[in-house]
């Protein structure tokens, strides 16, 4: 959209959230809620965004990074004094201009585009978007004339309680001309219950003017929701979630119970994956196609190829290839990089390694900063001993090799090419390839003690 401006407004507190994080900051499907306002902005294409910093400025702009222009508001006056410290930046610029508030993740690119339509085609000063509400607390009310034109804005803790009684609200996202909208600014007074600055003020001192204001009402309230405390918080990710499980399901992604389903609004998850109940998708991760995650799996900044199944298990900051099976109960830790036609089995826990293809941990084994080379079996109970209570050490075992059950591999140590280590073996010294390795006590059979012990 050409001519085209964007304001997002995150320089707020947000006392009510009683947070030590700063509150347009606060994830919604694991990604910060303003974050999500300004990609949408990014989707809907505007020529410039300007968002407002002031609490927490650093770490919005950290968060943000190159997506946004900022302007910082020194003091919290109000959502009008926050918009006029843009002026700076875009002030003098013609054409449209819209305003969101960093704590609506809800609203949707597509319902900004028609604000924004609508605001153009019928040549307005200033659109608010509104929407009526089943329960208007806590947001400023429409207040409209007798022929339905909109008069102004009036705040909860400043309406009258006949105007309390109002369900049409003010969604705190809106449309001006942009040299309108400085100009008018400069009109706004304090003189009300908070002592602020309002935004929506804008709309009552134009509409004194005779200039033209207008209202175009979303029919979804829930795209509009502005998060102010916890609460309302829950509900924007109940709403955000059913929405990203839809968006998959659409694109061929089978979940069997969505409320039971948790998706981070940055994954990508390949058609005939099938999530089962309990699954937690977060941050980055990549899933391919015909895989089956779950029940009760996490997988966390992750990537999964093709046809991989991960049952009841964790996986963090790692990647997985294809035709792989993890779980039940397994933990596979951050950096750890598993090859194709990979099997690690119940209770086994995987950090920092790499596993090649074909290669076996299938059960209660402890695989921790090692180099596992392909086709290698792990067998069960191996553990390798990676740390001296001082510094952590490597293991390697390379192809085709073959690991007794419940040995350990003190690291740094090696298990050459083809090796088999014997069962119950503490291996300190490297193995050479195509050897056996024993390290462990001979047994002793002692015949008929048991028998003389029983007639004593
Ligand atoms: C605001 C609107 C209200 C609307 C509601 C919709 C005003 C005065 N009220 O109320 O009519 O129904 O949103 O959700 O605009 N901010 C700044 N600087 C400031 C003050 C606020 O950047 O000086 C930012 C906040 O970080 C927040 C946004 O503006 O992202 C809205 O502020 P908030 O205090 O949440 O306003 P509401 O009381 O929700
Ligand atoms: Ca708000």
């Amino acid at each position: 959209m050409t001519n085209t401006y964007a304001i997002v407004l995150a320089a707020g507190q947000g006392t009510r959230m009683k947070s030590d994080l700063y509150k347009v900051l606060h994830p919604v499907c694991g990604k910060s809620m303003v974050a999500h306002v300004i990609d949408n902005i990014i989707d809907l294409g505007t020529d410039r965004i300007v968002t407002i910093v002031g609490h927490g400025a650093e770490k919005v702009e950290q968060t943000l990074g190159e997506k946004s222009e900022y302007a910082l508001q020194e003091e919290q006056l109000g959502t009008a004094h926050a918009v006029q410290q843009a002026e700076k930046l875009i002030g003098s610029l013609s054409g449209t201009t819209i305003v969101v508030c960093g704590d609506t993740p809800l609203i949707r690119p597509e319902t900004m585009k028609s604000l924004i339509e609508h605001h153009n085609a019928i040549g307005a000063k200033a659109t608010i978007l509104t929407a009526v509400a089943d329960d208007p607390t806590g947001y400023g009310r429409i207040i409209r004339g007798e022929n339905g034109q909109v008069l102004r804005n009036v705040e909860q803790k400043d309406a009258s309680a006949e105007e309390q009684k109002v369900s049409e609200i003010n969604t705190g996202t809106y449309c001006f001309d942009n040299e309108a909208l400085f100009a008018t600014l400069k009109k706004v007074k304090n003189d009300n219950a908070q002592g602020e600055y309002y935004l929506p003020d804008v709309i009552g001192i134009l509409q004194a003017e005779k200039e033209l204001v207008s209202a175009y009402i979303t029919d979804d309230f829930s795209e509009t929701l502005g998060v102010n405390d916890r609460v309302v918080l829950s509900e924007a990710e109940r709403v955000m979630r059913s929405r990203i499980a839809e968006k998959h399901m659409r694109n061929g992604v089978t979940i069997i119970s969505p409320e039971n389903t948790y998706i981070s609004a940055d994954a990508e998850i390949g058609r005939d994956t099938v999530l089962q109940p309990g699954t937690m998708i977060e941050g980055k991760t990549i899933i391919g196609e015909n895989c089956v995650i779950g029940p009760n799996s996490q997988l966390v900044d992750s990537s999964i190829e093709d046809r991989t199944t991960i049952h009841s298990s964790v996986v963090l900051a790692s990647a997985i290839g294809a035709d792989t099976s993890v779980g039940p109960f397994a933990h596979i830790r951050p950096e750890s990089s598993l090859g194709n036609s990979v099997r690690i089995g119940n209770f086994v826990e995987v950090k920092k390694s790499t596993l090649g293809e074909g290669s076996k941990v299938s059960h209660l084994s402890y695989i921790g900063d090692a180099e596992i080379g392909s086709r290698v079996n792990v067998g069960c109970g191996t553990i390798t001993v990676n740390y001296d209570g001082m510094n952590k050490y490597v293991t390697t075992i390379e192809d085709e090799a073959f690991i007794g059950c419940n040995s350990n591999l003190i690291a740094p140590v090696n298990v050459g090419k083809g090796a088999y280590v014997a069962a119950g073996s503490t291996i300190s010294k490297n193995v050479p390839e195509n050897s056996l390795a024993i390290a462990r006590s001979r047994q002793e059979n002692k015949e008929g003690y048991v028998t003389k012990l029983k007639l004593k």
